[in-house]
């Protein structure tokens, strides 16, 4: 027995396990999630996502202030609307509530906020499926993505710094950086959602965009299966040579397997998405009682940081930064 080895040496202390940490969150890691609806002049709570609100443009340059004077500069944003249609066409107008926020968002910050777009259908589409259906009601990948292009082209016009596709489209980040470039727009990013699970853990979320997917169904042709962990690999090589700037894994608590396997080998930047089932049952979790609610998010951050990921997507962006 090597009695001399003493693990507790470095924990004896507060000041000695911040020297020795391997692990440290920054308030830039952070990206907070928005929620921008057409059509109201007051947030809106979500009711699944206690503390989380549908922000209107001005609620949500408001926020941005807020969250720029607490060290967070990146936000990521979801459109909301009540137009919904077959393809989801209305989202590409100039004057829908995403292009107008983007665009309020860098007259009003410039470059102190980075500004990510989700780029998906399934907020505007009357099925709520994240592309075009065929005639037999499944997803057309590839006439998917000529809406993708044309989505993507219009929130390159009102500003967006960077555009986050999260169809699950094969092809989608190729089909967009193209797109992006035949516009000359080619400061304008693409962070791509490429290991995204069909998780139960999208609930909290469908209440947020008002998304209700048709005959109940669900996004399994498309989204990743969560048995599957070297498919992650796989569509990471892919986007990659698509040109994707950055790749996500999403979520994120339960993937911490895929995050670091994913960190081992890919150069580019990775962002992790702590989704809305992650952020609810902290917060109802901690509402009764059974957890502290500052102990696990920071503790939640810091194993997805640990795992591997260089910035987090989280509904906590402003409250842990405050803790940090
Ligand atoms: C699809 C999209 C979803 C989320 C982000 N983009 C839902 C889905 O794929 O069903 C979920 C985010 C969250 O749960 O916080 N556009």
């Amino acid at each position: 027995m090597e009695h001399f080895r003493r693990p507790r040496r470095l924990r004896a202390t507060a000041q000695v396990r911040d020297l020795v940490a391997e692990t440290r969150l920054h308030r830039q890691q952070f990206i907070l999630p928005m929620f921008v609806r057409e059509g109201i002049s007051h947030p809106v709570p979500i009711a699944s996502m206690p503390g989380v609100v549908q922000h209107s443009t001005a609620s949500a340059i408001e926020e941005v202030r807020a969250l720029l004077d607490c060290g967070v500069s990146s936000v990521l944003l979801f459109g909301v609307t009540d137009h919904k249609d077959e393809d989801g066409s209305y989202a590409c107008r100039s004057d829908f509530i995403l292009q107008r926020t983007i665009s309020e968002l860098k007259d009003t910050f410039g470059d102190s906020v980075f500004v990510f777009s989700d780029l998906c259908l399934d907020e505007y589409t009357s099925h709520g499926h994240c592309g075009v259906l065929d005639a037999m009601g499944r997803v057309d990948n590839d006439r998917t993505l000529l809406r993708y292009q044309e989505l993507a082209q219009s929130l390159a016009s009102a500003g967006v710094d960077m555009v986050a596709p999260s169809g699950m489209m094969d092809h989608q980040v190729a089909a967009i950086r193209e797109a992006l470039d035949d516009m000359h727009a080619t400061e304008c990013g693409i962070l791509a959602y490429s290991a995204k699970y069909a998780s139960a853990l999208y609930g909290p979320f469908r209440e947020a965009v008002d998304v209700q997917i048709a005959d109940g169904g669900d996004r399994r042709a498309y989204q990743q299966d969560y048995r599957n962990q070297r498919e992650a690999l796989h569509e990471v090589e892919l986007d990659l040579a698509e040109g994707a700037d950055m790749v996500m894994v999403k979520p994120a608590s339960y993937y911490l397997d895929v995050l670091a396997k994913i960190r081992a080998f890919c150069p580019v930047p990775l962002t992790a998405y702590q989704v809305s089932g992650e952020y609810s049952m902290i917060i109802s979790a901690s509402q009764a009682g059974f957890i502290d609610r500052k102990q696990t998010i920071i503790e939640s951050l810091t194993a997805i940081v640990r795992a591997g990921a260089d910035n987090v997507l989280t509904y906590f962006a402003k409250e842990a930064a405050g803790w940090i």
